[in-house]
């Protein structure tokens, strides 16, 4: 025939039953079953370690175990084997439960008239477990790849805050300086020859004040990619500052309902992850949301703060995932990134017309 024999280990203590069920098997046409049979669960056990078996046929009450721990106890040996439980008129629904738990099919003894449907409950068994398992490993191939996408993604975000900051130094410190000195060696020119050229002394005048509009960019630039108040005020002096320069820029209220000092129980990165959250969030509001009112609130609650920010602005719809590709923006994605390293998540509910609020928990440390 060629074929491989379909190995079934059946576990039955009944040798009236066993043999009934051999002979059903054996008479099949056309198929080729090789039979091992245990009248004992440890047998049973030792023959799957052995990997023995294709499917197997299990009756419930054996002498060494009876009723549903039967099948738990099988099932937690070896999970990826397709059975088929065997059960007398009465246990119908304790088999039903098994197959809720992981058993592929029950068969009441007395209702197998014939081979047909003990086959057929056989072939259905191992097939239903084999396409179980294939969804089960290309499952457990999504999630280790999403797994992946998600550690590179807080890899990004940290390569990327780690670069900012490189270049808020070198702005701060290498360009900043050199436009210091710049308007001193202009400042020394319009000393030298300014009074004789009046001309020339307006000039360097004009110079002086572009210059000053230039370290006033730099300064500015600088401060967004790295704001240094987290390092001499903490997250709340950083946040207020942010919130009043928001004021300032967009003429915009920002009204803040409570802000809770969470500054000792949060590491330098954690710090930076919400800064930047609400930085995020503030800049989608003015590009955004056409809001007149922003409301803001940090609580501490035990060892635990909730976060939020909202506008009643023009919104959009969340239908659409926000971290679809389709949006192209990588602001809200990266905000939900930030949040899970904080070990916690986000929530972004908007309406059409109705505004946006963004909310999110976080654990604290040393609550
Ligand atoms: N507060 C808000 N009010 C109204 N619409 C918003 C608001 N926040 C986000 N959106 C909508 O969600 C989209 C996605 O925002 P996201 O921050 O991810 O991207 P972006 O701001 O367009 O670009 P990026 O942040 O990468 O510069 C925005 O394009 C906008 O349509
Ligand atoms: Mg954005």
């Amino acid at each position: 025939m060629g074929t491989k024999a379909t190995r079934i280990l059946l576990m039955e203590d009944n040798p009236g039953d066993a043999r009934l069920i051999r002979e059903m098997l054996v008479k099949a046409e056309g198929y080729d079953f090789d039979i091992t049979w245990v009248t004992r669960l440890s047998q049973g056990l030792e023959s799957l370690s052995r990997g023995d078996a294709d499917v197997v046929l299990l009756d419930l009450g054996l002498p060494d175990s009876r009723g549903l721990d039967t099948f738990v106890q099988a099932y937690a040996h070896s999970p990826s084997m397709p059975f088929v439980i065997l059960t007398g008129l009465a246990d119908e629904t304790i088999a039903l439960t098994a197959v809720g738990l992981g058993a592929q099919d029950y068969l009441v003894k007395g209702d197998m008239a014939d081979g047909t449907l003990l086959i057929k409950s056989v072939r259905y068994a191992m097939e239903r477990k084999r396409v179980e398992e294939a969804l089960n490993a290309e499952r457990q191939k999504l999630k280790e790849s999403q797994e992946n996408l998600r550690w590179l993604a807080s890899k990004l975000i940290t390569a990327q805050e780690q670069e900012r900051q490189r270049i808020s130094r070198e702005l701060h410190d290498e360009l900043g300086q050199n436009l210091c000195l710049l308007k001193f060696r202009v400042k020394e020119i319009q000393k030298e020859l300014g009074e004789g050229n009046p001309a020339l002394g307006e000039n360097c005048q004009e110079v002086l004040a572009q210059l000053d509009q230039v370290v006033e960019s730099v300064r500015r630039l600088s401060y967004d990619l790295s704001p240094p108040e987290l390092k001499a005020v903490g997250l709340s002096g950083a946040l207020q500052a942010l919130f009043r320069d928001f004021r300032r820029h967009n003429h915009q209220d920002v009204q803040i309902l409570r802000l809770d000092d969470l500054d000792t129980f949060l590491s330098r990165e954690d710090q930076i992850n919400i800064f930047r959250i609400f930085q995020e969030s503030l800049t989608n509001i003015s590009k955004h949301a056409q809001a007149t009112r922003i409301t803001v609130e940090i609580k501490r609650e035990g060892n635990r703060a909730s976060l939020m920010i909202a506008d009643n602005g023009k919104g959009f719809s969340t239908e659409q995932n926000y971290t679809d590709a389709e949006r192209h923006g990588i602001g809200l994605a990266s905000m939900d990134e930030r949040v899970r390293m904080l070990g916690g998540s986000l929530t972004v509910e908007s309406k059409k017309n109705k505004g946006t609020k963004i909310t999110f928990e976080i654990p604290l440390r040393n609550a």
